[in-house]
């Protein structure tokens, strides 16, 4: 499934002050939660509709509200937790699992450590979120273990994507369609997203 690549002029500018290395945490927390608030709302664009009536002060109208499965998001521990507050802000019923991996420093494989996802989530259309998309292992990984759990409908949210983990994902999940901020150029021998943002989690959290 082709990746959805955003060239919206809000989220392009966003995007300069993340990628900032003077950017503070309060600041880049706020810009990743609104990022991912505008990226939600491309990655919503295809949800069913269904026609209701209703009595508006001047007569019965004809309008339409959200039709089918519910929503689940499912952010990567640590930095997919920075895109959270930004998505519920727009669909604040939805539910939220919560899966942990880290990348081992020295292979750069993912290693898993928490998995909690809501129980009815093979009824939900489900948003896995994490900022960086680099070499696509933990992306991979997390909507195995989502799978795994019965979803069937799983869509990838990321701020920043590699052409080397939208490769790996589209071809471990060919069935999850991938929404991304941007398409960055390449990865460093650290695996590092260039031009990137650095480390997502520790800039959201502060740490280092
Ligand atoms: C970062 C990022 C992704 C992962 C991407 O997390 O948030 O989860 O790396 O890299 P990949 O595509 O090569 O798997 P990290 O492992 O640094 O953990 P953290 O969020 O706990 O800091
Ligand atoms: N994880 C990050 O936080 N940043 C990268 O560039 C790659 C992986």
């Amino acid at each position: 499934m082709k990746p959805f690549i955003a060239d919206h002029p809000l989220i392009q500018h966003k995007l300069t002050y993340v990628r900032n290395k003077d950017t503070g945490s309060k600041e880049f927390r706020e810009l990743i939660s609104e990022i991912a608030m505008l990226l939600l709302y491309e990655a919503t664009r295809d949800l069913p509709l269904q026609e209701v009536q209703v009595e508006t002060p001047l007569t019965t109208a004809t309008t339409k509200v959200l039709a089918g499965r519910k929503l689940a998001f499912v952010p990567i521990l640590r930095a997919g937790i920075g895109m959270v507050d930004g998505v519920l802000n727009l669909v604040p019923a939805a539910k939220v699992g919560h899966i942990g991996l880290y990348r081992d420093p020295v292979t750069h494989e993912p290693v898993e450590y928490y998995c909690k996802l809501p129980a009815d989530i093979s009824e939900r259309e489900v948003i896995v979120l994490d900022p960086m998309l680099a070499t696509g292992g933990s992306a991979v990984d997390a909507i195995r273990l989502v799978k795994e759990k019965g979803a069937q409908n799983i869509r990838f949210m990321c701020i920043i994507a590699a052409p080397e983990g939208l490769e790996a994902l589209t071809k471990a999940h060919p069935d999850v369609k991938v929404y991304c901020a941007a398409l960055d150029e390449y990865l460093n021998e650290n695996k590092y997203i260039v031009p990137g943002l650095g480390d997502a989690g520790d800039r959201i959290f502060g740490t280092k």
